[in-house]
C-alpha cells in the first residue's frame, strides 16, 4: 500500500455510508409506518433464512453509542439515510414527530462531535401505504417525493449543508419493479418503466426544491456504476450485449439527469418510456448536481444471450468464471472503480465525483474479541489506491465514503454478508471494531506505519 491521507488533499471528504433500513430496527416504535421493506421482509421466501430487519442493528436506541465509534475512527463525515415512513408514516399528510426528534438527535450529535451529516434522502424504504397506491409505477409519487423533500428540509435543513436525492435508482426499480428480488416484489417491463420514469423525475425534481431552499447546499445523488465487459474479447455478440447491458445499468439514470435524454439508442426497450413521459418531462429529467456519488463494489462481464428478453443480455456471474469474489459472489477487480471514474470524468457536464459507497462482505470470525479482516481490508486497499490513481491522473474526484460502518441487513441477503467496519453481533448488539476499522482510522489520523 502506497498511500497516505495527504495524497488525496485536504479537501477531500472521507466518511463511512449507511441506510436507515439496514441499521435502525424500531420498525414499529414511537409511531413509524411500516415502509415496503418492512412489508416484503414479512413474505415467506423473500430474504435468505426468513430474516427481516425488524432490530437490525437497533440503531435507533444504539445511534449514540455508533456515533461515538464514528467518532473514535476519525471518520469526519457520516452519510445516512431518513426513513420516510418514519417521519411520514403514511407517506403523505401527518407528520410523526418522534421520527422527527430521531433525526435531530443523530444530526445534532454528529454535529458535537464534528462529524458532517450527509443524508440521503431515498434509500429503497418506501411507505408502504404508498405502494398501496402502485408506489414507484404511479406518477404521483412525484408529489408524494416532494413534500417528503420539503419535509426534510424544513427540520434538518438547517443543519445539514450535504445531501443526496436518491440511492441507485437503477437497484431499486430493476431489483423491485422488474424483477421482484427487493421490495416491493413487482415483476414486469412496464411496472418498471412507469418506475424507473418516476425516479429518474424525483431525481432531478428533489434537486430543484433542495437548491430553491438553500444555495450553498452541496446536492447530489448516487448511482451503481461499475465497469461492464464483453465475456469474450473479440466476440461481436458479447460486445453488443455488453453495450446494451451498460446503457441499462450504468446510463438510463445518469444520463437523462445531465440533459442527454434516455440512453434508448444503445437499448431500444427503452423508447418504451416514452409511454409514460408527459409533455416538458424531458426537460424536467435534468438537473445541474454538485456532486454525483458513484458506488462501486465489482465489475460486470456480459455475454449474448438471445432467450433474454428485451435486452438479450446476461451477466455471468463470478463464480461460474472461477474468479475471485465476495460473499456477494462480486469479483474483486479492484480496476472497476478506477476505469469507473475514468468514465463518469468523460460527461463535461459532472462537476465532481464522490465514490458514496465502496466495500465488501467476507466471513469475518471472531476470535477472542477480535475480527482480523485480511481480505476485507486488502479490498479497500486496493480500491482506494485505485481512486488516488484516477485522481492523480486528473479525474475529479473528491471524496470516498466506505460501505460499511457496520455489520447489517443486507436486503435479499439479510444478515449473512457482512461489510462493516465494525462487527455487530446482532444477538447481543454488541460491536468490535474489525482490522479494516483499525486501520481506516490510522489513514484518517495519518498515523499509517
Ligand atoms: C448497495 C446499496 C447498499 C448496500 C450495498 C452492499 O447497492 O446501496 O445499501 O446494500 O450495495
Amino acid at each position: 500500500m502506497h498511500f497516505s491521507k495527504e495524497d488525496f488533499g485536504t479537501d477531500f471528504k472521507w466518511g463511512v455510508s449507511t441506510a436507515a433500513y439496514q441499521i435502525e430496527g424500531a420498525h414499529d416504535k414511537d409511531g413509524k409506518g411500516p415502509s415496503i421493506w418492512d412489508s416484503f421482509s414479512q413474505k415467506k421466501r423473500k430474504i435468505t433464512n426468513g430474516h427481516n430487519g425488524n432490530t437490525a442493528c437497533d440503531f435507533y436506541e444504539h445511534y449514540s453509542n455508533d456515533i461515538a465509534l464514528i467518532n473514535e475512527l476519525n471518520i469526519p463525515n457520516y452519510r445516512f439515510s431518513i426513513s420516510w415512513s418514519r417521519i411520514l408514516p403514511n407517506g403523505t399528510g401527518a407528520i410523526n414527530f418522534k421520527g422527527i426528534d430521531f433525526y435531530n438527535k443523530v444530526i445534532d450529535f454528529c454535529l458535537e462531535l464534528g462529524i458532517e451529516p450527509w443524508i440521503t434522502l431515498y434509500h429503497w424504504d418506501l411507505p408502504d401505504a404508498l405502494q398501496k397506491k402502485g408506489g414507484w409505477a404511479n406518477r404521483q409519487v412525484i408529489n408524494w417525493f416532494s413534500e417528503y423533500v420539503h419535509c426534510c428540509i424544513k427540520y434538518f435543513g438547517d443543519r445539514v449543508r450535504h445531501w443526496m436525492v436518491l440511492n441507485e435508482p437503477m437497484v431499486f426499480t430493476g431489483a423491485g419493479y422488474f424483477l421482484g428480488v427487493h421490495a416491493p416484489g413487482k415483476l414486469g417491463l412496464s411496472s418498471f418503466l412507469a418506475a424507473a420514469h418516476h425516479a429518474a423525475m424525483c431525481q432531478a425534481e428533489g434537486g430543484r426544491i433542495l437548491r430553491s431552499f438553500q444555495s450553498d447546499y452541496r446536492i447530489g445523488t448516487t448511482f451503481s456504476y461499475s465497469d461492464i465487459d464483453p465475456l469474450r474479447e473479440n466476440h461481436e455478440k458479447d460486445r453488443k450485449a455488453a453495450i446494451k447491458m451498460d446503457a441499462l445499468l450504468n446510463r438510463l439514470f445518469l444520463e437523462p439527469l445531465l440533459g442527454m435524454g434516455y440512453p434508448a439508442k444503445d437499448l431500444k426497450i427503452l423508447q418504451k418510456i416514452e409511454r409514460f413521459m408527459l409533455d416538458g418531462d424531458e426537460q424536467k429529467l435534468a438537473f445541474e448536481m454538485d456532486f454525483i456519488g458513484l458506488q462501486n463494489y465489482t465489475r460486470e462481464k456480459v455475454c449474448y444471450a438471445p432467450l433474454m428478453p428485451f435486452i438479450q443480455a446476461k451477466i455471468v456471474k463470478a463464480n461460474k468464471r472461477k474468479v475471485e469474489h465476495t460473499l456477494m459472489n462480486w469479483e474483486v477487480y479492484p480496476p472497476s472503480i478506477y476505469k469507473a471514474l475514468k468514465r463518469l470524468n468523460t460527461y463535461s457536464s459532472i462537476k465532481e465525483i464522490l465514490v458514496t459507497e465502496n466495500g465488501a462482505a467476507f466471513a469475518d470470525q471472531v476470535v477472542d474479541n477480535e475480527v482480523d479482516d485480511k481480505e476485507r481490508l486488502q479490498y479497500l486497499q486496493d480500491h482506494i489506491a485505485q481512486v488516488l490513481q484516477a485522481k492523480k491522473e486528473g479525474v475529479n474526484v473528491k471524496g470516498y465514503f466506505v460501505w460499511t460502518l457496520m455489520d447489517n441487513f443486507e436486503w435479499a441477503e439479510g444478515f449473512h454478508p457482512r461489510f462493516g467496519l465494525i462487527h455487530v453481533d446482532f444477538a447481543t448488539q454488541k460491536r468490535i471494531i474489525k482490522s479494516s476499522g483499525k486501520w481506516y482510522k490510522q489513514l484518517l489520523a495519518n498515523q499509517l506505519p
